[in-house]
């Protein structure tokens, strides 16, 4: 495995980059931000935002990790990322050709240039890190000024000059799709300004999970805190049980099937009820209220609601040979349905690896697993209420095999 970092904001790799956005945490920013001399705006703290320090809230913290280039370079050099949203333009020009275009969270303007060149009639490049100082002047150099407007601020902030847009798109995806929380700015733009006929890009993403062997990782990881020079610092240990990894995880390692784990907003609540009904048989002792409200399924962007991020569901991973469980893996699919030909990525450990990597969760049980043998459970993820930004996973798991019996609840925070 590929072991550069835990988990964080997305990293930069190498450098001050390295050290800033990749390890930013919300509570230790403020060091962070004085070393690289990063300006924090002032002002009052949004509901919900938490307030650190003297006036800065982790919202400020969260931006100012994007006022450094190094963040930029990173996502840019992800080539499966970038690559996939050039080719999607380039090669679906219908969807932009004479359009009005909205750029939710523009960064550099990199996406804003590819609609520019792909024939918008005019482009929103809406950024609130200082980054957008960059991208105006990139506008201006690469002779696009007059198709391309670049806006300084929140999007749910900023006057927008037309009432309507045609297309939405946006790079919003965090690790484990949902870190950083930056769909729901997503969302409050198709609201505020998406034509009915309009296109949000892209439109559908998947949550995935996984099992893996990783008796090394963990050993070094997790058992370490056990004994330390002779010390033990097993109350560390509880901690970095409760941190999700973001890692390359090798595909060698995977020991079961990989399901999809996601939440469609549209079945009714009776749909939902009747589906409930069909996959309690083989759920744990879960409530099935809890069901009324979540259903696996795939995230639709273009029509989903801010509160369909936060959900329970069920999975059950079925072993593909014998072996050790040591975590379990989430990754996350994206897909852009609107263009010519179905188009899109996946960050999955079978796949060429990105940014994100994966997100690895480790289990206090070693589950010994015979082929064909299951384990079963739910996962239920919501955003956290002191730090929207962040995420609370509470994991269910159990397996009832010939080697192995156990049931356990697990937390986790990804901060
Ligand atoms: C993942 S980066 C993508 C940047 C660029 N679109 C790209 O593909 O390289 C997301 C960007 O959105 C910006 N952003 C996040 N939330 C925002 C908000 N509410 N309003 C404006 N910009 C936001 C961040 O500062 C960051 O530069």
């Amino acid at each position: 495995m590929d072991r550069r970092k835990g988990s964080g904001s997305r990293d930069a790799n190498g450098g001050l980059a390295e050290a800033t956005a990749s390890r930013l945490r919300f509570e230790d920013a403020d060091e962070v931000a004085g070393e690289v001399g990063m300006e924090v705006e002032e002002g009052p703290a949004a509901p919900g935002e938490e307030v650190i320090g003297n006036d800065k809230t982790s919202a400020d913290y969260y931006f100012d990790s994007y006022s450094h280039f190094g963040i930029h370079e990173e996502m840019l050099k992800d080539v499966v990322r970038t690559r996939s949203y050039q080719n999607v333009i380039t090669q679906n020009n219908f969807l932009f050709k004479d359009k009005i275009v909205l750029d939710v969270g523009a960064g550099t303007g990199i996406l804003s240039l590819f609609c520019a060149k792909a024939g918008a009639k005019h482009v929103y490049a809406i950024e609130c890190s200082q980054m957008a100082d960059m991208a105006k002047e990139i506008v201006k150099t690469n002779g696009f000024s007059e198709v391309i407007t670049v806006i300084k601020g929140k999007v749910e902030e900023i006057e927008l000059p037309v009432p309507k847009v045609d297309v939405i798109i946006s790079e919003w995806m965090g690790y484990f799709l949902l870190f950083e929380n930056m769909l729901d700015t997503v969302l409050f733009a198709r609201d505020k300004w998406l034509a009915d006929d309009g296109v949000v890009l892209p439109d559908k993403a998947s949550l995935h999970l996984t099992a893996i062997e990783d008796a090394e990782y963990k050993e070094d990881k997790i058992e370490f805190w056990n004994n330390v020079y002779g010390f033990d610092m097993s109350c560390i240990k509880k901690q970095a049980m409760m941190e999700p990894l973001v890692d390359t995880v090798d595909q060698n390692q995977i020991v079961t099937n990989c399901q999809l784990l996601k939440v469609m907003a549209y079945f009714s609540t009776k749909l939902s009820f009747v589906f409930v009904l069909y996959l309690f048989n083989w759920q744990i002792g879960l409530n099935p209220f809890v069901y009324l409200i979540c259903v696996f399924q795939t995230m639709d962007i273009s029509k989903m609601s801010s509160g369909d991020a936060s959900f329970t569901v069920p999975f059950k991973l079925v072993a593909e040979r014998n072996d050790f469980i040591h975590a379990l893996v989430a990754y996350f699919n994206v897909s852009f349905t609107k263009c010519h030909k179905l188009m899109g990525f996946s960050t999955g450990p079978r796949s060429k690896s990105t940014h994100w990597k994966q997100t690895v969760l480790y289990l206090e049980d070693v589950v010994t697993i015979c082929e064909g043998e299951t384990l079963s459970g739910s996962m239920t993820v919501a955003n956290n209420k002191k730090n929207p930004r962040d995420i609370d996973i509470t994991l269910k798991y159990a397996i009832n095999g010939n080697r192995c019996k156990v049931s356990r609840t697990q937390h986790y925070k990804m901060r």
